[in-house]
């Protein structure tokens, strides 16, 4: 059996689930996910880092997936817009509210914006909406939902904060 030599063999956990898959090293984290695993919902928008539609969490921790690439997460744990829900299936809390809000419009940039904004309230910049703002600056919109964006945030942090 031959094997292309230029692959090399990659571990880790997406979602907890086991990933194993031999790659070429050129393979950013953003494709492996979209086009090896099928996971879709983590969207490709600039591809160079600039608009944070790509956003996941690596050990819990947000990078862009288009600039990872995906040797660069061996053995660490991935986290997508999939794994969020709860174990019963339901909303995150974020994404709910995110629908309380009306905080999309085309839905592009949501994922990512979602990513952010569970990275944000976890880091605790949830203090003022000019935080929350600063703290999101990555995560670009394009058709505006900003209001609603930063008020989901704001909702999410409060309940948390509140123990809810
Ligand atoms: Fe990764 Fe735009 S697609 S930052
Ligand atoms: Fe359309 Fe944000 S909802 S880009």
């Amino acid at each position: 059996m031959s094997t292309n030599d230029s692959t090399v063999k990659f571990v880790c956990t997406v979602n907890g689930e086991d990933v194993r898959l031999r790659l070429d090293p050129r393979e950013s984290l953003l494709d492996v996910l979209r086009e090896r695993l099928a996971l879709t919902g983590t969207k490709k928008g600039c591809d160079q880092g600039h608009c944070g539609a790509c956003t996941v969490h690596v050990d819990g921790r947000r990078v862009v997936a288009c600039l990872t690439p995906a040797l660069q997460v061996t053995g660490r744990a991935v986290t997508t817009i999939e794994g969020v829900a709860g174990e019963d299936g339901g909303l995150h809390p974020l994404q709910q509210a995110f629908v309380d809000n009306d905080a999309l419009q085309c839905g592009y940039c949501t994922p990512g914006q979602i990513m952010s904004g569970i990275a944000c309230i976890a880091e605790g910049h949830t203090a003022t909406d000019d935080e929350i703002r600063e703290y999101l600056s990555g995560n670009i919109c394009r058709c505006g939902a900003y209001a609603g964006i930063v008020a989901a945030v704001r909702q999410t942090a409060g309940a948390t904060r509140n123990g809810a």
